[in-house]
């Protein structure tokens, strides 16, 4: 009888290693564990083995039937905690990693200020939060002047203001430098204008400011031009239109070829062939005094640029409010 356990013991791990599925577990089961099955029919036997034998042979048939039973459950066990796992479907696609990129003002002002360093100029900041006497009054515009109108400001206090042009950082630049001077000054500026598709309370400018002995309208005209050129292609024209700003003596306003039409005439243009950028000038000796340099010695010329404009052209875009609104189906164009 012991020899039997022993060899039952022995075939039922063969064939536990030989199972590879649930039915093969199934048969398993049912060959050793069913009321018919091995292990059934050694107890069956046990009332044929001599008495003083019996308790010796009845705890290695009850060791053998534990046994068979842990190793059965163990497997099973180990299968259910399989299949309950996360679920991994290897058909799905893949998920593409999102990739983030610059936005588009940032990209072409990063551009602007590629071009204008390569030209030797250096770049300046200065506070979006402005006094008076920066945005205005050390720029030409007294109190009550009526050139004031010419830009819808958002004040803070009387004496304080959300600077309306990008100009105020030539004061600030003059008044703790020398010439010779050479700077653009890039950055945000407001206006209190209901936003549409060409109008944006907040907006982007870059200022030029160039001041030393000899200084001419026609380095200013040259450095527009060779801008130009580098920012939309060889071809682009440039021409300037006498204009008025308070700060410039004589003051322009200048326009580049229409770079959708080629001044042929296009909805862009509004069929002039030409789009309008900014204003320049030569700076007016009055703000000079300001920051104590000598009219007489020095001359010098400064420029505005509208850096969303810029981008509105470069890219074909016809509504400056698309920079705002932070809409990722816009943003992944560029
Ligand atoms: N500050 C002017 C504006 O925002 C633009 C401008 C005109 C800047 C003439 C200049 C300039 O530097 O010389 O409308």
């Amino acid at each position: 009888m012991l020899d039997r356990i022993k060899d039952i013991q022995t075939r039922f791990s063969e064939e536990l290693a030989a199972v590879a599925n649930q039915p093969d577990l199934e048969k398993l089961k049912l060959k050793y564990l069913s009321r018919k099955g091995e292990v059934a029919m050694l107890f069956a036997g046990l009332k044929d083995v001599a008495p003083e034998d019996r308790p010796k042979v009845g705890q290695d048939l009850n060791l053998l039937k534990t046994t068979i039973n842990d190793a059965v459950d163990k497997l099973q066990s180990k299968w259910t905690a399989a299949l309950s796992g996360p679920a991994l479907d290897l058909t799905l696609p893949g998920r593409r990693p999102f990739v983030g990129r610059k936005h588009p003002l940032t990209q072409v002002l990063d551009e602007i200020k590629s071009i204008f360093t390569g030209m030797g100029f250096s770049i300046e900041d200065g506070p979006e939060v402005e006094n008076d006497y920066y945005n205005f009054e050390a720029l030409n515009i007294p109190r009550n002047h009526p050139a004031r109108d010419m830009q819808d400001t958002l004040y803070i206090t009387e004496d304080v203001v959300l600077r309306t042009h990008t100009s105020p950082v030539q004061v600030r630049v003059m008044e703790k430098k020398k010439p010779p001077v050479r700077i653009i000054a890039p950055g945000r500026v407001y206006r209190r204008d209901t936003p549409d598709a060409s109008h944006s309370p907040f907006f982007h400018q870059v200022e030029g400011l160039v001041v030393d002995e000899g200084i001419s309208f026609g380095d200013l005209k040259g450095v527009i031009a060779a801008f130009a050129k580098k920012m939309f292609g060889p071809d682009t024209q440039v021409r300037f239109r006498p204009s008025f700003f308070p700060f410039t003596e004589p003051s322009a306003e200048y326009d580049f070829v229409c770079v959708f039409c080629k001044g042929k005439g296009c909805r862009v243009c509004k069929n002039t062939g030409w789009v309008e950028i900014s204003g320049a000038g030569m700076v007016d000796p009055n703000v000079f005094k300001f920051v104590d340099y000598d009219p007489e010695k020095y001359t010098g010329y400064a420029f505005g640029m509208g850096i969303d404009r810029i981008a509105m052209l470069k890219y074909g875009i016809h509504d400056i409010r698309m920079f705002f609104e932070n809409d990722i189906r816009f943003l992944e164009q560029f």
